[in-house]
């Protein structure tokens, strides 16, 4: 069975059975802080589990992209070294929202490996939780009681928490888990032993295929575990291994999946497959990575120098590390290999083939730069080699090379190793063991549990609507970093934005109103640092919001202030909530004009410009988009005249709230790549020929309300990828007043009130005219000052001597001076002493006959004579300059030359 067709029929089993497709979420996840990368098919139902959210249907199934690089689940150094371990994988799941559970999972995970795919039910073991005292967790004795009925009792094995019972991440939904493992080694070697001690430990033939994870608690903060409102399913499969199962084959990197990746870059570096383990490490290397690099970019994660984007830039390091070593690539070959990729994933996942000009790119820009590190690296090892006094490499060394050059430190011991020194790798884990510490103290931050005060699911937005609106406290928890402690307070309804798409969050008041509260403002203190205090004699206690971000789809406000934690019955207080105005209003014009420059782009360049990364501020708007050159002035300039028709005509917002997404598409909306869209979308609206985009941010009512726009920088951000920024309205104006007062400035500098280009260039020319007059007379004046020195060339021991003090007007007129005497007079023994604009200088110039015949130097004489100068200087044995500092000493440097000869 070819791997499309495994993964149809697992997609097709579970519609049979009621389950809603649905697409597998970006890899790179936004919203959420506890994951940097989608790690299960579970995240993107995490707020189902744990009841933030309530689900439009109760099952669904699908094929999960995955990454696991980091954090709990981390299979990063396992990778290419054994054959069922991957950084990019697909999981395919099936889910329950607090419908079906245990029975029915258990039934149809049966039914589907057994019937469907036919494997044979003699190699499939199942484990089921031991449970776990200290956690007071029970043994998982109804998963083993439904087993029991498909599968004989010897085949079900009890296991421990670390196997069995499966968490996200440090916090979130969990629970027991029963896994399916299978064994697929030769009859013989079964024969020999049973497959059922093989499980769990590692072994590459006896390997878990599934996992099915009964949701029924949330893992929390302070370790504990809470029990959820409801039990769900969460299943997740490996699809790689699954087909290394029913293609017969015993290893992934065997399958369809990989063989023809793992083929080409064999025929590209001149080897075959199977029959060195080192270069066929390589070759499962790089046939992994360059899956998370490529679906990673497509999702908008690119490769940089922080979080995520490091963690991408190491994979990739990673990968050409293993090309460079073991397969000798020296040129960039990873992106060659896009292609292929895309085209393996049109039907299933079509970014790549959508983007594959742009991945390419990318890739291949990156992979120069650490070619060319790797080789720099090599140097900085010959050098640190040289200096070495014993065969030890020491660990800070290490480190230094890994930190600072991105050497990876598997790299510098391999090469350590070949060329016998050994690496001090105790002293490079503690280098790096210090510098997480350093960077964790620098960002720690300490969440504490919610504390829950209402109902409700706290992700509801009135802000497109109004700026002001009654709510109750849902829940609210404490964030403690180094340097303050915050406050993240959830409402039941807010008309606070929350960051997101770019738009950055809202900022206003909270205003408490309660009786005890209303005392208590009466006794606050003014605190003049935070935003939009209401004047006084407002009623009640106001707590200042700064900032606005989401978890999820939570709507989060963060206040620095605790005061309202002493009022009573915080759970029945009402709450004003009230968005900076003012400032929202400048965000709002930005983000419309943001679409409407967006817009404009694809009319001025093309309709390859694709967003790459948006910020929308009350300061100015960001935008990144791709684009393969800088922008021309003219481009520039187009753009802006588009953006300022636009505003003038001032366009009428059009909104769609909630249109079934495939509509929007269909109507020609802008998606972007990497974002995550609902079976509903929001569509934005500027007249429906020119700027329509899928977008949650808030839009004016009309395009006049921006006023103006302004472009203010275009710059390039990676190979590829352009950043505008811009900005609108006042700021906008206040930017061309600046500019108009420079040029008023200028003008009247220049007194020239009307022309100023051409009064500059008056300016200008008359500046050069003086200029070659200046170099004339300082011609002439070497001529006099050369003829007058060829006077008082004196025959002295036969040598013609002469030690002169002059003063002449640059470096350049000296040397002239020096080579024009030299070239008249034979041998020649001449000292200058000179003053070049108030600074002494010392030439020495002897014929060339005389360096040979006496073993003269102009060098050393030059040194001693800068002395008299407190000044040094050299040069070669014919010729040598000295600077200095003390001017009084050019007649003493005159004395001693008359001394030396
Ligand atoms: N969440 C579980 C896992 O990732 C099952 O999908 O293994």
């Amino acid at each position: 069975m070819q791997a499309s067709e495994i993964r149809q029929k697992f997609l097709d089993f579970f519609n049979s059975k009621a389950h809603q497709i649905v697409p597998s979420a970006p890899l790179v996840l936004k919203d959420d802080p506890t994951l940097m990368f989608t790690n299960a098919g579970m995240n993107q139902f995490k707020d189902y589990f744990l009841g933030n959210k309530t689900p439009a249907f109760t099952r669904a199934a699908d094929t999960q992209k995955c990454l696991r690089v980091t954090g709990k689940h981390n299979d990063l150094e396992d990778v290419g070294h054994d054959t069922y371990h991957h950084t990019m994988f697909e999981m395919l799941g099936n889910w329950s929202f607090g419908d079906y559970f245990k029975e029915k999972a258990i039934e149809w995970a049966w039914e589907l490996l057994t019937e469907v795919y036919q494997l044979p039910k003699d190699r499939l073991y199942v484990t089921v939780f031991e449970g776990d005292k200290e956690q007071g967790l029970e043994a998982d004795e109804e998963a083993a009681t439904f087993w029991q009925k498909l599968i004989p009792q010897d085949r079900i094995i009890y296991a421990n928490k670390h196997d069995n019972f499966w968490e996200m991440g440090e916090v979130g939904p969990c629970g027991p888990c029963s896994e399916i493992h299978i064994d697929l080694r030769e009859e013989e070697e079964r024969k020999q032993k049973d497959g059922k001690e093989l499980v769990n430990q590692d072994d590459p033939q006896v390997v878990e295929i599934w996992n099915l994870v009964f949701i029924q608690f949330n893992r929390k903060a302070d370790k504990s575990l809470e029990t959820l409102p409801a039990q769900h399913i969460d299943t997740g499969m490996g699809f790689e291994r699954l087909a290394m199962a029913l293609q017969g084959k015993k290893s992934n990197y065997d399958t369809d999946v990989f063989q023809p990746l793992i083929q080409s870059i064999a025929k590209k570096a001149n080897v075959e497959y199977g029959k060195d383990e080192k270069i066929d490490i390589a070759l499962r290397v790089i046939s992994d990575h360059i899956r998370a690099i490529a679906f990673a970019i497509a999702d908008g994660q690119l490769p940089s120098n922080n979080k995520a984007g490091y963690v991408i830039r190491r994979i990739l390091r990673r990968a050409v590390r293993y090309g460079y070593t073991f397969l000798k690539f020296r040129e960039p070959f990873m992106y060659t290999l896009v292609t292929q990729l895309a085209e393996q994933f049109e039907t299933v996942f079509p970014e790549l083939k959508a983007q594959e000009t742009f991945i390419q790119k990318t890739v291949q820009e990156e992979e120069n730069s650490f070619l060319r590190t790797l080789e720099n690296g090599l140097k900085l090892w010959e050098e640190l080699k040289s200096k070495l006094t014993d065969k030890v490499v020491p660990g800070e060394k290490v480190f230094e090379l890994y930190d600072t050059f991105g050497f990876p430190v598997d790299l510098t011991a391999l090469i350590a190793r070949e060329e016998g020194f050994e690496v001090d790798m105790e002293g490079f884990e503690a280098a790096m063991q210090k510098q997480k510490e350093r960077a964790r103290a620098a960002t720690s931050q300490e969440a504490g549990d919610w504390i829950n005060l209402n109902e409700a699911d706290g992700v509801e937005f009135l802000g497109y609507d109004v700026l002001e609106a009654q709510a109750k406290i849902v829940k609210y928890r404490e964030i403690k970093t180094k340097k303050k402690t915050l406050y993240q307070i959830v409402l039941d309804q807010t008309p606070f934005y929350a960051e997101s798409g770019g738009q950055i969050g809202d900022k206003g008041v909270l205003v408490l109103r309660s009786e005890e509260s209303e005392v208590r403002s009466q006794r606050r203190e003014e605190s003049k640092d935070e935003e939009n205090i209401p004047p006084s004699g407002a009623r009640g206690l106001t707590i200042p919001i700064i900032d606005t971000k989401k978890e999820n789809d939570l709507i989060i406000h963060f206040t620095p202030k605790d005061d309202f934690l002493k009022l009573e019955n915080l759970a029945e207080i009402t709450i004003e909530a009230k968005v900076n105005e003012s400032r929202r209003l400048l965000i709002t014009n930005n983000h419309s004009a943001t679409h409407l420059m967006h817009a404009a782009l694809r009319e001025v360049l093309g309709n390859h410009v694709e967003q790459r990364g948006s910020y929308v501020g009350d300061d100015l708007l960001r935008f990144d988009f791709s684009h393969p050159s800088k922008m021309t002035e003219e481009e520039i300039a187009q753009v802006e005249k588009i953006v300022n028709q636009r505003i003038r005509e001032n366009i009428a917002l059009q909104e769609r709230r909630q249109i079934p997404i495939q509509e929007a598409l269909d109507a020609g909306a802008t998606a972007l790549f990497g974002e995550k869209y609902g079976d509903f979308v929001r569509m934005i609206t500027f007249d429906e020929k020119f700027s329509r985009e899928l977008c949650g941010g808030t839009h004016v009512p009309a395009t006049g309300q921006i006023g103006f726009f302004k472009v203010t920088s275009e710059s390039s951000i990676s190979a590829g990828v352009r950043r505008i920024e811009a900005i609108t309205a006042d700021k906008a104006e206040e930017f061309i007043g600046e500019q108009l007062d420079t040029i008023n400035q200028v003008k009247e500098l220049l007194k020239a009130p009307k022309d100023i280009t051409k009064a500059l260039q008056k300016l200008l020319d008359e500046k050069q005219a003086l200029s070659k007059q200046i170099e004339v007379f300082e011609n002439q004046q070497a001529q006099a000052i050369k003829k007058e020195l060829l006077e008082k060339v004196e025959a002295k021991n036969g040598v013609n001597f002469l030690a002169q003090k002059v003063s002449l007007p640059s470096a350049d007129a000296l040397r002239g001076m020096n080579f024009e005497i030299k070239n008249q007079v034979e041998n020649l023994l001449m000292v200058l002493a000179v003053e070049i604009q108030g600074k002494p200088q010392v030439a020495v110039m002897i014929s060339e006959n005389l360096v040979k015949e006496k073993d003269w130097n102009a060098g050393k004489i030059v040194k001693e004579l800068a002395k008299e100068i407190k000044g040094g200087g050299g040069g070669q044995p014919f010729y040598a300059t000295a600077g200095g500092k003390d001017l009084s000493g050019l007649d003493k440097v005159i004395e001693k030359a008359k001394k030396i000869i």
